[in-house]
């Protein structure tokens, strides 16, 4: 794919048109950033390994009535896509307090919420990715109230899938980051990736805070071993029927 254009090039993915305007080829990068890209470093095989991941979990998304951008995984570490405008929102779910949560509300790490919480981050590095209220969203006009609790619904649909999914897998799905878009039929699809790196994954009834982390926290606390957390998670994944 050398010769193909580039479209986007983010921090762990690189985008590529191909000849037809409605299907792009998403690569998966050893590149692993934290902090808005503060922190820098590389995962051995994190490409082939997320995107093995993605495309598994995508499948098994669709399976279960989720629109998503997958198409094929093309390679260990690409993938074909539905070209999509993305919608600029990180669009977070909560089940347990982890990271930013706690860090701003004070929650002690680990406690499980009532009710799966959806927060909304605005997808811009300049800005710092900010945390942004309903009224801010519909004050900048990102989406149309309608959209918004579309994101919400569909939000919460995948998180029961996938929490279930991971249950399966030995694994708690602490919290994670979605990403969607529409296609040129104004479709909402679910977009970017499902991975180690979107995702809190802790080994199901470990408690130590460091021995349960099987997912990016691993690169952003420096808790070493990060290879073998991803391989695991995806041996795991893939062990489950899509
Ligand atoms: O940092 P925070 O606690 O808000 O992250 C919540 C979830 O969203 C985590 O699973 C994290 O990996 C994911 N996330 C992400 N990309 C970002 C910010 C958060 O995948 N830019």
């Amino acid at each position: 794919m050398s010769a193909a254009e580039i479209l986007y090039e983010g921090k762990a993915k690189i985008v590529y048109k191909t000849d037809d305007p409605n299907i792009l080829l998403a690569h998966f990068k050893d590149d692993a950033t934290a902090y808005n890209a503060q922190k820098k470093g590389q995962i051995v095989g994190k490409g082939k390994m997320n995107c093995t991941i993605a495309a598994h979990l995508f499948q098994m998304l669709e399976t279960a009535g989720i629109a998503t951008h997958f198409i094929s995984q093309t390679a260990e570490d690409d993938m074909q896509v539905r070209a999509v405008k993305i919608i600029p929102l990180e669009v977070v779910v909560r089940n347990i307090a982890a990271g930013s949560l706690c860090q701003q509300t004070g929650l002690e790490l680990g406690t499980v919420l009532k009710k799966p919480l959806v927060d909304f981050h605005y997808k811009n590095d300049a800005l710092g990715d900010p945390l942004l209220t309903h009224a801010r969203i519909l004050l900048m006009e990102v989406v149309t109230e309608t959209q918004l609790n579309q994101l919400i619904e569909r939000a919460l649909q995948i998180n029961q899938i996938l929490a279930n999914f991971f249950e399966k897998c030995q694994i708690t799905l602490v919290d994670f980051k979605l990403e969607f878009g529409c296609d040129a039929d104004q479709v909402l699809l679910l977009a970017d990736e499902i991975s180690p790196d979107t995702c809190r994954l802790w080994q199901k009834g470990e408690s130590d805070p460091s021995r349960r982390v099987m997912d990016k926290d691993r690169f952003r606390r420096d808790l070493g071993d990060i290879e073998n957390a991803y391989a695991q998670v995806m041996k795991r994944v893939l062990a489950q029927s899509a």
